[in-house]
């Protein structure tokens, strides 16, 4: 089943590169590989700890993080657990040739060189096409995520009012699909009530059937309150549930507390405080596990249709390759020959998969 989760990566790699995500109309001449392919989207309002998150699950930091609107595109962020557990980790990303990087931190200045670039060229304060990041290492999950620009209710950072529109828009494009698999990050700190994420998920998905609640900052409440009425779904009901997870504040990141440290502060928080005994769904483990089992169902139930369009596609994109002349001819021939490689690879994995089908019952 892992290998068709990386399957389900590199023809997601492969909508990036022809133009097809979530916030395009999609390219009629080629099915929309991007709505058929299920991912984990995380969505909330700016701080609430989305990028924390995200980091905690990878566990490593490599996100541009802060205040004010640091996140200004998407990312699609892969990732593929290595088996050999001595394995050095690495990235690549999807704009530079997958070329291997090994420290994070110069992962975090490219995620930063390239928004930057990209929203120079367009002119614009924030854009919809998502940066493609994979990440190779042990001790990842073979999961799929993607970061949004967090949500905000007015302009900061001398941005022009249409930005609030724009980004509400731009997370809608992103979780509107039947595919996404919706991370709602809340501050504990704040009133649920007013949560941007909850707002938007509801508007999309009103039955729950594809949304996580994370409810982060569990460690900053007002001294007396506390938050197991959401943990337990009392305040807020949701079919998935909520997840209880404490990150770094502001100060750990200044004094470059690391990784390590932060999840073992965030064990003993919940292991030392009197208000969360009992409760499993807390801690970034339990989010992990929880995400990977999610993904992994959600591409088991979408294989057949995956599938069923890829082999429609096929057929199209052997018309459009013989139109452009063949794989070397154009640039566009080129991506073109690319994705019908991937998708006739996927076919056979399909068939092996089908065949071989007593052993995809993992999780
Ligand atoms: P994003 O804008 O939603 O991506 O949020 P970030 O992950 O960048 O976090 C925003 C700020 O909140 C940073 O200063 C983080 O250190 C802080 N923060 C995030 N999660 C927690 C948490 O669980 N506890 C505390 N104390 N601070 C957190
Ligand atoms: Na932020
Ligand atoms: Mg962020």
């Amino acid at each position: 089943m892992d290998s068709v989760v990386q399957l389900v990566n590199r023809l997601q790699s492969a909508a990036t590169l022809l133009g097809d995500n979530a916030a395009s109309a999609g390219d009629k001449s080629l099915p929309s590989l991007w709505e058929l392919l299920p991912s984990i989207v995380v969505i909330g309002g700016q701080s609430s700890g989305k990028s924390s998150v995200l980091e905690a699950v990878v566990g490593k930091d490599f996100l541009p993080r802060g205040t004010g609107i640091v996140t200004r595109r998407p990312l699609v962020l892969q990732l593929v657990h290595l088996d050999d557990p001595s394995a050095r980790e690495y990235g690549e990303f999807l704009h530079n040739n997958h070329e291997k990087i090994y420290s994070f931190d110069t992962i975090r200045d490219e995620i930063e060189a390239e928004t930057m670039r990209y929203l120079k060229a367009k002119g614009k304060a924030v854009a919809p096409e998502p940066i493609q990041l994979t990440v190779f290492s042990p001790n990842v999950p073979n999961l799929t995520l993607v970061d949004m620009p967090g949500l905000t209710k007015v302009p900061i950072d001398g941005q022009p009012k249409s930005i609030v529109r724009e980004l509400e828009d731009m997370a809608r494009s992103y979780i509107k699909g039947d595919n996404a698999i919706i991370l709602a990050v809340t501050p504990a700190n704040a009133d649920l009530a007013t949560s941007d994420a909850l707002h938007l998920a509801r508007e999309v998905d009103p039955a729950g059937d594809r949304t996580i609640g994370v409810l982060t900052k569990l460690d900053i409440m007002d001294p007396g309150t506390n938050a197991r009425d959401v943990l337990e779904g009392q305040a807020v009901r949701l079919k998935h549930g909520w997840i209880g997870i404490v990150n770094r504040g502001q100060a750990d990141i200044m004094s470059k507390v690391p990784m390590a440290d932060a999840r073992r502060k965030e064990l003993e928080f919940f292991k030392a405080s009197p208000h969360y005994g009992g409760l499993k769904n807390v801690g970034t483990g339990f989010l992990s596990g929880k995400l990977s089992m999610h993904l992994i169902n959600a591409i088991r139930k979408q294989l057949p249709v995956i599938q069923h369009s890829i082999n429609d596609g096929i057929v199209d994109m052997e018309r459009e390759l013989e139109a452009l002349g063949g794989p070397g001819a154009t640039t566009r021939g080129a991506m073109v020959h690319l994705v019908l490689q991937l998708c006739r690879q996927f076919e056979e994995a399909f068939a092996k998969s089908v065949d071989g089908g007593k052993g995809g019952g993992e999780q």
